[in-house]
């Protein structure tokens, strides 16, 4: 697939002209349509608190938007605050009893692993895979996995590397022990397609303030219907089926919305609903697969060069095994100096240094960081550990 001819679409995102942004997987930069969305919620705010009744249909209106995007029903989909509540959710949500253990990667990102963590004071032990390869895939997790595993945590993209991780055949791994899958998806929602029923996990959770291109404090979380194996850990007017229209808790048993409305609690985010509602629009108007395809061939190029340059990839080189991120094993202490010195905004990890591509990425990006990057090399500057 190729590059997109994005002109417009980067003009949308004023911070492109502001610095060279390759920091997509830590936040992307906002952008003007979703600027516009967030104005008009606020004006509407101040002028007349608001049509409460018109809020309440905008986040029915996003919540199907963002179930098309992901392939499941408005029903399947709960608004949460961000990635760690949804995963604590389905952590708490599963309920263990002695001898129960789950599965992670050891190199997890920590607002993922944190809420497994957490519940080995409830009884479950949490297994940890030290990493042997550039990604993570059924072979990868079997050794580890039994018949006292009730859940497997993963990431679809993994943040201090790219890789994406085989979903599918951990899945079916998952599946042949009655295992759930949880999906952290935080780095792979708006930058690859993500088809969330028919990955099969039992949950997935993100936030929206990367790929789904919105500021910090929304996120959501897809549990299929039907699947009865998550309670709610905390329980509000909007998660129950009998709540009664004269706004009285009375004595009656507690019905819970038959779906995953029944982990959302109190009211909504509704600025940040609305602003992902223009967000969506900016991500339907280009389309899924072309986003991907975009994001990837951006990759490519950046491979290209660092191979030219024998500066080496912390993650994987195959494309159906990375993402939007690349981590350049850069770990020389003066490069984050100097990049932020040459106008470049990336994130220092653990491997090296992040460069992470969204929509608004072109490839005149990529040759600049090229140069920059062969430039520091030529000034003193090591492609190896110092
Ligand atoms: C894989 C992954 N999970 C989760 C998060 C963030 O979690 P939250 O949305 O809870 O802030 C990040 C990055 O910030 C991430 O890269």
């Amino acid at each position: 697939m190729a590059l997109l001819d994005n002109a417009e679409i980067r003009n949308h995102f004023p911070a492109t002209g502001n610095m060279l942004y390759l920091d997509a997987a830590h936040q992307t930069p906002l952008s003007t349509p979703v600027r516009a969305q967030l104005d008009a919620f606020y004006d509407q705010a101040q002028n007349t608190a608001g049509p409460k009744a018109g809020w309440l249909a905008r986040i029915e209106e996003v919540r199907a938007q963002l179930a098309r995007l992901l392939g499941v029903g408005a029903d399947e989909i709960a608004f949460t605050k961000n990635t760690s509540e949804g995963i604590n959710i389905a952590a708490h949500g599963l309920g263990w009893k002695p001898g129960d253990n789950m599965v992670m990667l050891k190199s997890e990102h920590p607002n993922n692993a944190y809420a497994w963590l957490s519940q080995r004071s409830a009884g479950l032990e949490v297994r940890q895979i030290p990493e042997d390869k550039k990604w993570a895939d059924a072979e990868t997790f079997a050794p580890y996995v039994d018949g006292n595993t009730r859940a497997i945590a993963l990431s679809h993209v993994m943040f201090h590397s790219g890789q994406r991780n085989d979903v599918e055949s951990i899945v079916e791994l998952a599946r042949s022990v009655g295992a759930e899958v949880v999906l952290d998806a935080m780095q792979s929602v708006g930058v690859l397609p993500v088809d969330a029923g028919a990955l099969g996990v039992s949950a997935l959770s993100a936030g929206s303030h990367k790929g789904l291109l919105i500021p910090q404090g929304l996120g959501f979380l897809y549990t299929a219907v039907g699947t009865d194996v998550l309670a709610p850990t905390y329980v509000g007017t909007a998660g129950v089926a009998n709540a009664r229209t004269d706004l009285v808790a009375g004595p009656e048993a507690v019905e819970l919305r038959p779906n995953a409305h029944r982990f959302e609690i109190g009211n909504f985010n509704l600025p940040a609903i609305h602003a992902l509602g223009g967000a969506l629009d900016l991500i339907e108007s280009v389309g899924m697969p072309a986003i991907a395809g975009h994001l990837l061939s951006l990759g490519d190029r950046l491979i290209e060069h660092l191979d030219r340059l024998g500066i080496d990839l912390v993650g994987p080189r195959e494309r159906e095994r990375r993402s939007h991120i690349y981590v350049l094993a850069l770990t020389d202490a003066a490069w984050p100096l100097y990049l932020t010195e040459a106008g470049v905004r990336l994130s220092p990890v653990r491997g090296g240094l992040r460069v992470s591509f969204g929509v608004y990425n072109n490839a005149a990006d990529v040759d600049r960081l090229a140069e920059i990057l062969e430039r520091g090399l030529r000034t003193g500057r090591t492609a190896t550990a110092a």
